[in-house]
């Protein structure tokens, strides 16, 4: 029998150890399938959490606007790093909604990678946009969008884009078609703005601004106000230099007259009978552009001053070979607060020939700071440059170029003069390297002082374009000390 138990025996053994494997096989897969699925409900409720987080900082309403026919979509964002409140216009055209809204969004964009980046003071970096409707009728919208931003480490930004649709075509109506393509128009229009910001200027006590800056490029789009006036509401830095504010330019109907006798202008506004031929209007030949003015300490060659403020920063040195490479000299507004772990760099820019300057210690707006706090951001600062390079600034730039008779006053105490700009290449807000040089080369003048930020790489990136753009027109590139031949502690400078 044993020969006969033995193959019995066998499979049977086998068998039993079959079906252990079997069974081992089975707990192994549901402790595997068990791990899985509380692997996978895990995931689940991670992204859910996720999704609820960013879904969350985005809200949306909608209410009606108080303009007839028009509701607003408001969009708010509210986290650590931004603080948005955008108020999208919907009007009874979906194009007009969807032209609005794109605009709306690429400016959104940009700010949000900006806040992404996140802001260089701890605090949330702050976006509203609006609108205001000043004409809309069966046939047109003017319409006018407003953006504030406060990104800070820069200037806050107050600009604006406006214009009016043919609600027919969905299309805005462009400046040139409102004239009937008149070129003298357009002239006289541009005579009309340049005697406006002017006199702005002169009434805000400011110094002269360069009103030759302001070309037709400006005025492509408008906005009816009433209709006995063409708005143009240019935000801070649109026209001119953003240290002058908001400068709006309006042009009353009967100027333009003679322009505005065709069916479409008459459409949008209360224009008057034309004037009788006997007396054509005069057309003012168009100004020139004038030569580059041999003022000031640049002699016979012009020269321009490149500032770099709210540095030190990441791309500081490259910056710096870059100046050493070219041969160009730079004035620095350094914040105090980035001097503690930079003191190589500045005294890297001593050695090279550049001026250093004082930005304050953390970048407040000094105008709405108690005496002894403006004071405190000055000295503090002065001091850290001391420290590193031996010698205090003497020359300051308040953050957001805001400076009253008290901030000027402090100025003075410690030796600071008060450095503003002419040129403004409206850097933190583009961040576009292109753009930036472009308004660099294109606005400088003999004397101009340039503002810059080298915390931004696009702006760095920007120099060899302005430095080449302009020595090809035969600027030399000097610090603001030497430009203004020198500074009188607690005067206001904005070019040489
Ligand atoms: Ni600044």
């Amino acid at each position: 029998m044993r020969h006969k138990q033995q193959p019995d025996w066998q499979p049977r053994r086998w068998q039993k150890r079959e079906q252990q494997r079997k069974a081992a096989r089975k707990r192994l897969w549901l402790i595997g399938s068990g791990i899985a699925v509380a692997f996978g409900v895990a995931l689940g409720v991670l992204w859910l959490f996720a999704w609820q987080r960013q879904t969350s900082d985005e809200q949306y309403r909608f209410t009606s606007s108080h303009y007839a026919g028009v509701n607003s979509k408001f969009l708010l964002r509210d986290t650590t790093r931004e603080k948005v409140s955008i108020e999208y216009p919907l009007t009874p055209s979906d194009t007009i909604n969807a032209f609005i809204a794109k605009e709306i969004d690429a400016v959104d964009a940009e700010f949000r990678s900006a806040a992404q980046r996140g802001s260089p003071f701890d605090q949330p970096m702050t976006q509203t946009i609006s609108y205001q409707i000043s004409h809309h009728t069966d046939q047109h919208l003017s319409i006018t969008i407003h953006i504030k931003q406060d990104t800070f480490g820069a200037h806050p930004m107050a600009a604006t884009r406006f214009w009016t649709f043919d609600k027919a075509t969905g299309q805005p109506i462009t400046t040139k078609q409102l004239l009937g393509n008149s070129e003298a128009g357009m002239r006289r229009l541009l005579t009309i703005a340049r005697q406006q910001v002017a006199a702005v200027a002169k009434q805000r006590g400011l110094p002269a601004p360069d009103v030759d800056s302001i070309t037709a490029e400006h005025f492509e789009q408008f906005a009816i106000a009433n209709e006995h006036t063409i708005s143009f509401p240019f935000g801070a830095g649109a026209i001119i230099a953003s240290s002058y504010g908001e400068v709006g330019v309006t042009i009353n109907v009967n100027e333009l007259i003679s322009e505005l006798q065709h069916p479409l202008a008459k459409q949008l506004l209360s224009v008057p009978e034309p004037p009788k031929p006997a007396t054509p209007p005069p057309t003012p030949a168009p100004t020139p552009r004038p030569p580059v003015s041999r003022s000031g300490a640049c002699g016979d060659s012009p020269c321009v001053a490149l500032t770099f403020d709210d540095g030190p920063g990441p791309h500081t040195e490259r910056l710096l070979d870059m100046l050493r490479d070219r041969n160009a000299k730079a004035t620095f507004f350094v914040l105090g607060s980035k001097v503690g772990g930079a003191a190589g760099t500045l005294q890297r820019m001593q050695r090279e020939g550049h001026t250093i300057g004082n930005h304050t210690w953390n970048h407040p707006d000094l105008t709405k700071q108690p005496a002894a706090t403006v004071r405190d951001q000055l000295l503090r600062t002065n001091e850290a440059v001391k420290q590193a390079i031996g010698a205090a600034p003497t020359t300051a730039r308040a953050p957001y170029g805001a400076v009253n008779p008290a901030v000027l006053g402090e100025m003075r105490s410690l030796g600071l003069a008060s450095i503003m700009w002419s040129v403004d290449t409206r850097d933190w807000a583009d961040r576009n390297s292109a753009i930036v040089c472009q308004r660099a080369v294109g606005n400088a003048r003999s004397g101009s002082i340039i503002l810059l930020h080298d915390i931004h790489q696009t702006s760095v990136d920007a120099v060899p374009c302005i430095i080449d753009g302009l020595r090809k027109q035969g600027f030399r590139f000097i610090t603001v000390s030497e430009l203004l031949g020198g500074t009188q502690p607690g005067v206001n400078y904005y070019s040489g």
